[in-house]
């Protein structure tokens, strides 16, 4: 009876491993690097080119190829990508963000930090914070459009 269940869960794993976006997306190393610090890949768009890291520090740059316009969720904030996104990142927390910004109030804000707290992502827009569950990031959006955002 037991085994029988232990199939049957590892057989429901191995399809739900298939079906899931992780597998489908094939995210690049840049987004693996993401979830080795304890992110979810959908943070950084789909369209990553490069990216470098100082794993001393954790001073990384990204490398998208073009900025690049996403809608976020649940909120569909629009979110602007620079062609280049930089920071500094150790587990659980991103800080010093440059290159990432939110349509939020009528306004461009800047993100500047993003943190992991249990089952959410806390943003940061200078004192300000949002926070959101993690697995609205569960997949990396593709950018919108070709020359979009400045
Ligand atoms: C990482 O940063 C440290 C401190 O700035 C520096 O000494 C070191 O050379 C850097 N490593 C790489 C691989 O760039």
């Amino acid at each position: 009876m037991a085994t029988k269940s232990l199939i049957f869960s590892f057989y429901t794993l191995f399809l739900l491993l298939l079906l899931s976006p992780f597998s489908s997306q094939n995210p690049t190393p840049a987004h693996s690097e993401l979830t080795n610090y304890g992110f979810p890949i959908g943070l950084l768009p789909s369209s990553v080119l490069g990216y470098s890291i100082n794993i001393t520090t954790g001073d990384f740059s990204v490398d998208l190829g073009g900025s690049c316009k996403v809608t976020l969720p649940p909120d569909n904030y629009l979110a602007t990508y620079s062609k280049k996104v930089t920071g500094k990142i150790v587990a659980g927390r991103i800080a010093d963000i440059d290159g990432i910004r939110v349509r939020a109030f009528f306004k461009w804000w800047s993100i500047t930090g993003i943190r992991s707290s249990g089952d959410d992502l806390v943003f940061e827009v200078g004192m300000v914070t949002a926070k959101y569950p993690s697995k609205n990031f569960d997949e990396s959006p593709a950018c919108e459009g070709k020359h979009s955002a400045s």
